[in-house]
């Protein structure tokens, strides 16, 4: 029997809708397969001999360490290629770099900037190019996050609220819209007004939502948009390659959409739980924590410790099913079975 993953041979995932929702769905299974298969210590190997490039622009713990650790569990090889620390963009186009890499590697990981930069790579590769963040998008990421909704949801995901608060137009919020938009969730979007996403974000998942059946909700009413959600997710207030400057003005902006034991309250729902991707600003015990501490007074950012720290936190979660489901687009990009 073949399966919709199996059709992701030799094809890069950019953005999230470069899976249609029957691809999306089945790369899900086919991560928990292979989680199943390492829990048991029954892992079957498929990536044997298989090199693969790790591209880095920007810091990373979770996308490199489960690119990482997904390649050498399936037999493969990595390189990683840190922040400063390759030819590209200095003295070798993207283009060039493309062609030189997929002379070597099986399949190579990029982190970067802008959006266009991962699309450049893709097209003057011969080999699938995964984006691992990029300023508009974090697909890897959403496949991670909803694997961990449907392991805690107890209901199907067409019944699902997900609600993400706080800065909405950075990748992992983008990303958020239109993933759930496409697999038909009750997806609710709050921000204040400047931190929404863009039109054409928007737009987007309005015509996946128009097809899936989704519900889509894009505000600033913090009520309207948490009542009765089954899963708060939140991000860091200022993304890598923002500006430290905008900090206070996010803070101003975004302290009333923080996610905290209130705002759990508010929702209606006793059984709300927390998602995140990481790293989160959950209080003061890191040297950017710290320094904005005393800059700003506030001890925590997008989430309060307590919250963070609490049962309804699934952030660890998240963080391992990173690895399971960077694991399944490997191995489907790279073998097709
Ligand atoms: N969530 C995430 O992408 O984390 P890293 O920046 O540590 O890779
Ligand atoms: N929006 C965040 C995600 C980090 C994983 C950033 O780009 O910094």
């Amino acid at each position: 029997m073949t399966r919709a993953w199996q059709r992701l041979q030799g094809r890069s995932l950019l953005r999230d809708t470069d899976l249609d929702p029957e691809e999306y769905l089945s790369l899900l299974e086919l991560a928990e397969e292979l989680r199943d298969e390492k829990r048991q210590r029954v892992e079957r190997q498929r990536l044997t001999g298989r090199s693969i490039a790790l591209i880095f622009e920007k810091t990373s713990t979770r996308t490199r360490s489960a690119f990482e650790v997904a390649a050498y569990d399936q037999g493969a090889h990595v390189t990683y290629m840190g922040p400063g620390e390759t030819q590209l963009g200095h003295k070798e186009t993207i283009r060039d770099t493309a062609r030189v890499l997929s002379r070597m590697y099986d399949g190579i990981e990029f982190r970067g900037f802008a959006h266009a930069d991962v699309e450049e790579l893709s097209a003057g590769a011969s080999v699938p190019v995964w984006n691992g963040l990029t300023d508009q998008w974090h697909p890897t990421q959403l496949l991670a996050d909803i694997m961990t909704i449907g392991d805690h949801a107890r209901k199907p995901l067409s019944d699902v609220t997900l609600c993400y608060i706080g800065d909405a137009r950075n990748n992992t919020a983008n990303s958020l819209l239109v993933v759930a938009s496409m697999l038909g969730l009750d997806v609710r979007v709050v921000a204040p007004e400047g931190l929404l996403p863009s039109e054409s974000v928007q737009a987007t998942a309005r015509d996946l939502a128009d097809a899936s059946g989704a519900r889509v909700l894009v505000t600033s009413d913090i009520d309207a948009g948490v009542a009765h959600a089954d899963f708060l997710y939140t991000d860091v207030w200022v993304s890598m390659g923002e500006p430290m400057e905008k900090w206070g003005e996010r803070i101003t902006q975004l302290l009333t959409y923080q996610v905290n034991s209130e705002l759990l309250t508010r929702t209606g729902n006793p059984d709300v739980r927390v998602l995140h991707c990481l790293p989160a600003l959950h209080n003061a015990d890191t040297e950017l924590g710290a320094q904005l501490a005393t800059t700003y007074g506030v001890s925590a950012l997008e989430v309060t410790d307590d919250v963070f720290e609490s049962d309804a936190s699934l952030v660890f979660e998240q963080a391992e099913n990173r690895l399971h489901t960077i694991k399944a687009l490997m191995v489907a990009s790279l073998t097709g079975e």
